[in-house]
């Protein structure tokens, strides 16, 4: 069959979206509507109930499909749970983003001083949240014949920069680990790793007179800051049919941040 458009639509498809709920401009916002327009019914899950169940609103005010569910990505039992919502209301999941991670509220402090707390947390969160919301939906994926997830890793994860870019650099250890476990069952795994995104929570991190806005004009091919909509076009390619046949891959969108001396 010769490539046609509509293998980037997601009708029928049902998406699960981690950290979709949290501060108002995120980039998890941006994916839940951007695959509700390709037609997913989306679970928009958050530890931020109320954020969650506000953009799940939006989704729906604009004539999507979705719901907003509470989740602690670092609870089991809180995964299963978001799990089982997700196949109570909409029949089953065929997406999930695994994009929840802690970035603003993570400890930098020097490896010599961090707490072993602090450290458990973030790797609690940002590496072992993605394995226990997989483990929670590959079993409906797998019995609807597929599936697809993202895990959202970052640029920051290839220079040294801290335990934030430990535990995303291991997120991309988990992708290629999964990609290779779950390829038989036509479940693909990804990861993107974007460049300095102006969120909410980006500008918090790096406000736009920090040096490091400075050092990435002079580092990045194009433009130095993203939004959050320009990531969006990946992930529909690794969500939908006409990515069904890459795996494992980390896809950097980052205005060529990756090509830094
Ligand atoms: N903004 C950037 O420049 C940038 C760059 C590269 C990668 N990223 C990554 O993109 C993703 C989204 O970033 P953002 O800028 O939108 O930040 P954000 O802080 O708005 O989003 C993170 C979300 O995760 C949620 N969360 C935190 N702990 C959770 C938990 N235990 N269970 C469930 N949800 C939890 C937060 O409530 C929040 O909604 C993150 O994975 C981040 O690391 C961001």
């Amino acid at each position: 069959m010769s490539f046609n458009l509509d293998q980037f639509r997601l009708d029928g498809k049902v998406a699960v979206v981690t950290g979709a709920g949290g501060r108002g401009n995120s980039i998890g916002r941006a994916y839940a509507l951007g695959l509700a327009n390709a037609g997913a019914s989306v679970v928009v899950a958050d530890l931020n109930e109320a954020g969650a169940q506000t953009v799940a609103e939006e989704i729906v005010a604009g004539g999507g499909k979705a719901i907003g569910v509470q989740v602690d990505v670092a609870n089991e039992a809180s995964t299963l749970a978001m799990a089982a919502a997700a196949i109570k209301a909409f029949g089953g999941v065929d997406v999930l983003v695994n994009n929840a991670a802690l970035m603003v509220d993570i400890s930098y402090d020097n490896f010599e001083t961090v707490s072993m707390d602090a450290w458990h947390k973030a790797f609690a969160v940002n590496l072992e949240g993605a394995l226990l919301c997989s483990r929670a939906v590959v079993p409906s994926m797998r019995g609807r014949g597929g599936g697809r997830i993202v895990n959202q890793t970052s640029g920051g994860a290839f220079p040294a920069s801290g335990l934030y870019g430990i535990t995303k650099l291991a997120l991309v250890g988990l992708t290629t680990s999964l990609a290779k476990q779950f390829g038989k069952d036509g479940i693909t795994c990804n990861a993107i790793a974007p460049g300095n995104v102006k969120s909410d929570a980006g500008k918090l991190l790096v406000p736009d007179d920090s040096p490091f806005i400075q050092y990435l004009s002079m580092t990045c091919a194009m433009r130095p800051r993203g939004e959050p909509d320009e990531l969006v076009g990946t992930l529909l390619l690794l969500c939908s049919e006409a990515g069904a046949w890459i795996t494992g891959q980390t896809i950097h969108v980052d205005g060529g941040w990756v090509l830094r001396p």
